[in-house]
């Protein structure tokens, strides 16, 4: 394949670690590098650590082999050309992100530095952060002709990272430096040119070659800024769907319908446009708040990104005003959970709105009996087992004897089960679905009371 480029991979979280073995699949050699001795421990005995399709077969594939994982970041920088920093940026106390562990991380690689090297932003980071980084390495001595910082913000979605890394949409390289950017283009070739999908067996199976994703090549900043404007801009699309369906509950239409109506027109397009609980994750939630943060420390007020925060927290009481409007009260009652995680195929629980309202009920005085197919293991660690709150093997123990069951996480096993079966282990047949896996027609003939987002609710004939 193309030409191969020495990359070091800093951060073995999602995007760090998917980056990693991704880079190798097109042709690259990596090192991964990790403070976490542990974790590093982990990765080279083929434990990937994180539920997501196709990683452990990448790992299995390249470990000890075109990647492979250390702790030493001095090491890792001397023997690379392109070092991708994906180190967390979590939410600070303020809102905005906090840039400590990017900041130590480019002062170390400044002290390793010995040839031209280029650092890439993968995590993603407020606008400004490229000169703060290329500052804090001059600082440390290095001469400015040495390196250049360019940001390659990431797009991938927990659960489909691998397929998303392969196949993108986009490709966004911010860069002030020509040089810098033809390394970055040189790495991303195997993907642009095509040569990857022509690959025989390679990863996803997609072949398609007729529509290679594009590269786009901007200033630093820009990039910088699309990274945070795409998420905000997807956080705003899903709370705007979420307060049309308040809309259409209100006024006994179907959101769905609704979104079908407005997705079709090409300027608005159908994705992200499904109702639920609120967005949760590892990203939209510190993004928008980090983005308004950004706006607000230049003097601009971006006061609809607030909006979209107050719907999203809104959406979490207006799902547990409806399990009290169909229960009456809460205390005593006894509620089956489907779903733990902040969406289906994923076991990360990360500002999980799920999680947010298994507490207020255990707060209310509700039992708990919980399922999800991959989160419970994380889930254990925020809301510990006890009297009131359960983990149990599949959703029919979790519904055995319940006064009414709630989908909390759109994993799509949720949405075929066998309800014959589900009625009958119930106490009583009430379904309240906040990710509408349902048809409500469907759901009355079957003999449940079902409430859903932005939908009549639908009862049993009988
Ligand atoms: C997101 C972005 O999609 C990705 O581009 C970025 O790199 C990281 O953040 P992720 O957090 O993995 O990815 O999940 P995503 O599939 O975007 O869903 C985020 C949240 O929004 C979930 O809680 C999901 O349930 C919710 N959501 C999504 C909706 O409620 N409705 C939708 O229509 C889409």
């Amino acid at each position: 394949m193309a030409q191969n480029v020495r990359i070091a991979v800093v951060g073995s979280g999602y995007v760090g670690l998917v980056a990693a073995v991704c880079f190798a699949e097109i042709g690259h050699s990596v090192v991964c590098v990790d403070n976490d001795e542990r974790k590093v421990k982990a990765l080279q005995g083929g434990d990937t650590l994180i539920h997501e399709n196709h990683l452990p077969e990448l790992l299995g594939k390249y470990r000890n082999g075109r990647v492979t994982f250390t702790t030493d970041l001095g090491e890792a920088t001397k023997n690379s050309d392109v070092i991708f920093v994906a180190v967390g940026t979590p939410q600070s106390e303020t809102g905005d992100a906090d840039l400590s562990y990017v900041e130590a991380v480019a002062a170390e690689i400044a002290r390793s530095i010995n040839g031209y090297k280029v650092i890439v932003e993968k995590s993603t980071v407020p606008v400004y952060t490229n000169e703060w980084i290329r500052r804090v390495i001059e600082r440390n001595g290095v001469d400015k002709h040495l390196f250049d910082v360019v940001s390659n913000p990431e797009f991938l979605r927990e659960g489909t990272a691998v397929e998303d890394f392969l196949h993108p949409d986009r490709i966004v390289v911010g860069s002030d430096s020509p040089r810098a950017a033809e390394l970055l283009r040189a790495i991303y070739a195997p993907l642009t040119e095509g040569a990857y999908y022509k690959q025989e067996g390679h990863i996803t199976g997609i072949c398609n070659t007729e529509e290679l994703p594009p590269i786009l090549l901007t200033s630093t900043k820009s990039a910088e800024i699309i990274k945070h404007a795409s998420n905000a801009f997807l956080a705003l699309k899903i709370s705007f769907i979420n307060a049309v369906a308040n809309i259409c509950e209100e006024a006994d239409a179907n959101v769905e319908q609704v979104a079908k109506g407005m997705g079709l027109d090409a300027r608005i397009g159908p994705r992200f446009l499904r109702p639920g609980i609120g967005y949760g994750g590892s990203c939209f939630p510190k993004d928008v708040s980090a983005f308004r943060s950004v706006a607000e420390q230049m003097g601009l007020g971006f006061n609809l990104l607030a909006e979209v925060e107050r719907i999203n927290e809104q959406q979490k009481k207006r799902f547990i005003a409806k399990v009290r409007s169909t229960l009456w009260t809460l205390r005593g009652k006894k509620l089956a959970v489907l779903g733990l995680a902040f969406k289906g195929d994923t076991d990360d629980i990360r500002e999980s709105p799920a999680i947010d309202l298994v507490q207020t009920l255990l707060a209310e005085g509700c039992s708990v009996a919980a399922f999800d197919p991959a989160a419970m293991g994380r889930a254990k660690l925020e809301l510990p087992e006890g009297p009131n709150c359960k983990y149990v093997c599949d959703p029919y123990e979790a519904a055995n004897d319940a006064d009414a069951l709630l989908i909390l996480t759109d994993w799509a096993e949720f949405g075929q089960l066998d309800l014959a079966r589900l009625n009958k282990s119930m106490r009583y047949s009430i379904i309240v679905d906040g990710r509408n896996m349902y048809e409500p027609e469907a759901m009355a003939e079957a003999g449940f009371h079902y409430t859903s987002v932005g939908r009549p609710s639908a009862h049993p004939a009988h």
